[in-house]
């Protein structure tokens, strides 16, 4: 039996009436009753009660919907299964993401061509107003010395008595990325687009910029750190009074994979809504877990 033929039994299941059901499978009357009489032909047994109008369906018939019933939900549950997988394969890329340390990475990162191609795609992020609100300064090979400078003179600034490890650490962060980028968000001032909102955009860039960076292949990293919020090292790297340095992203080829991602923790941020009592969110509150320190970041990636 066809799988066609299943949905004819169970439309005139349904109806209880030739030209309905034949109506309900896009047939005329004559084609359903051709297409049942060939199954009983198959099956060698009546499971429609013979006579000129719908009398219903004979006791093995009705064995056999049964069992048509059956196979339909199973084929409905299969397609429903098929197609929730297929859609996480669709999103893959984005399901999968992860942040890859420095220490993770190694050489060759990107090109100056793909570093081109993760900036067109952070271009194609939503942006209120298309303000682009936000920059990308790109460091060349022969620039990353002069960088672990800057870095070195900031940490001595912010620490006098840096030992010389974590002045050589500090030196590290400009060094060691086999491509190193600053992410600046720049907001346009006096703008209808409140500056929230090119703050979001400049986040929405963000992770674009990261997600194009993984499909092309390479690890990428966000770090802020407090030398982010030297207003000398911002000068210094030409980002003005009115913009923020929101941190720097180390890429690379992925020497040594991240832990797996967490399983997704949908109740912490979905609320379905409806008029009357809100239904309440889980709210992850990190208030009492998050030292001061996190307003300027640790700078220490897993
Ligand atoms: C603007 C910004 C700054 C960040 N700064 C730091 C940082 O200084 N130190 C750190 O450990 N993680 C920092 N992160 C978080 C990491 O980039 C990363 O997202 C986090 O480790 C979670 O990993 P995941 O992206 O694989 O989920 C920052 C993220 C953003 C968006």
């Amino acid at each position: 039996m066809q799988q066609d033929h299943i949905s004819y039994l169970l439309a005139l299941h349904r109806q209880q009436d030739w030209a309905a059901a034949a109506a309900a499978c896009q047939l005329s009357p004559a084609q359903l009753k051709k297409a049942v009489a060939g199954v009983e032909r198959e099956y060698g047994c009546a499971l429609i009660k013979t006579g000129a109008v719908f009398r219903g369906f004979t006791v093995e018939g009705e064995k056999v919907v049964a069992w048509a019933q059956n196979l339909s939900e199973a084929l409905s549950t299969l397609k429903h299964v098929f197609a929730a997988s297929n859609s996480r394969k669709a999103i893959a890329p984005l399901l999968e993401r992860r942040s890859v340390s420095p220490k993770r990475l190694e050489a060759p990162g990107p090109d100056r061509q793909e570093i081109d191609l993760m900036i067109e795609a952070a271009l194609s992020a939503p942006d209120h107003g298309g303000l682009h609100p936000w920059r990308v300064l790109v460091f060349p090979a022969d620039s990353r010395a002069k960088l672990a400078d800057l870095f070195e003179q900031e940490k001595l600034r912010r620490d006098p008595l840096a030992s010389a490890e974590d002045v050589k650490r500090a030196r590290e962060h400009a060094t060691r990325s086999p491509a190193l980028l600053a992410f600046v968000i720049s907001p346009k001032l006096r703008m209808r687009v409140p500056e929230r909102e090119q703050c979001l955009a400049a986040g929405c860039a963000l992770g674009n910029l990261l997600n194009a960076a993984h499909q092309l292949g390479y690890g990428a990293i966000m770090l802020s750190g407090e030398r982010c919020f030297d207003s000398l090292l911002c000068t210094e790297l030409g980002v003005d009074s009115t913009e923020y340095l929101a941190g720097f992203i180390s890429l690379g080829s992925v020497a040594v994979a991240p832990p797996p991602r967490k399983p997704a923790m949908l109740d912490a941020v979905r609320a379905v809504w409806g008029p009357g009592v809100p239904e309440p969110v889980q709210h992850n509150d990190c208030r009492d877990s998050v030292p001061s320190t996190a307003v300027t970041g640790s700078q220490k990636p897993h």
